[in-house]
């Protein structure tokens, strides 16, 4: 067994079939679609039997583009100063994909991440409602994670999508924004005064 990987508790939904956990499963499809190795696993295996994809999450080969767009994204970072380079790829509920990157500035302050890159320009092109974002970093032993302020950013936009966090060889595991930025605050809050 992986670290930090924990098997399905063996539920069943009503349908049978396995209970989806985001977060506890390890995918080990490269974004190529081409099966890879995770540590002492073999090509092509699972820890798990394939968990049924909850409906309005991607799937086949709409994640794949979306998880490759991030990778290449990743390759149009500036970064001169933190020599850490992050691409995001977001998921219309249209269907469209926005990509971004890191882009930094010698006044560090005002930075901007990936995710948020990403974020502006779909909302600047009109879109307000996303299924989905992947985030790509050169790391190899870690899957990359948004940083606080862009998951509040993401935030703004519902508690309800996945974001799918992924290692330079293309291996990721999801996780529902909700799961990210517990106990959020949101524009709803604004309306309880
Ligand atoms: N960064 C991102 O773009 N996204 C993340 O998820 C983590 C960090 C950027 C910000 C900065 O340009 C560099 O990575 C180092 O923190």
């Amino acid at each position: 067994m992986l670290p930090g990987v924990r098997p399905l508790n063996g539920a069943l939904s009503r349908q049978g079939q396995p209970v989806y956990s985001p977060g506890e499963e390890i995918f080990n499809r490269g974004v190529s679609g081409q099966g890879r190795q995770v540590a002492g696993m073999e090509e092509g295996d699972r820890q798990h039997p394939a968990p049924t994809a909850p409906p309005g999450r991607p799937h086949g080969e709409k994640l794949q583009l979306l998880l490759r767009r991030s990778q290449e994204a990743k390759h149009s970072a500036y970064c001169p100063y933190s020599r850490f380079p992050v691409g995001a790829a977001l998921l219309t509920a249209g269907g469209e994909i926005f990509s971004g990157c890191n882009v930094e500035n010698a006044c560090y302050s005002l930075g901007v991440c990936a995710e948020r890159t990403a974020i502006l320009k779909a909302i600047s092109e009109g879109h307000t409602s996303f299924r989905a974002m992947a985030i790509a970093s050169d790391m190899g032993d870690n899957f990359i994670v948004p940083c606080g302020a862009c998951r509040q950013m993401m935030r703004e936009f519902g508690t309800d999508w996945d974001i799918y966090l992924t290692k330079a060889d293309g291996t990721y595991i999801v996780k529902r924004l909700e799961e990210l930025l517990p106990l959020s605050f949101g524009p709803e809050d604004l309306k309880k005064v």
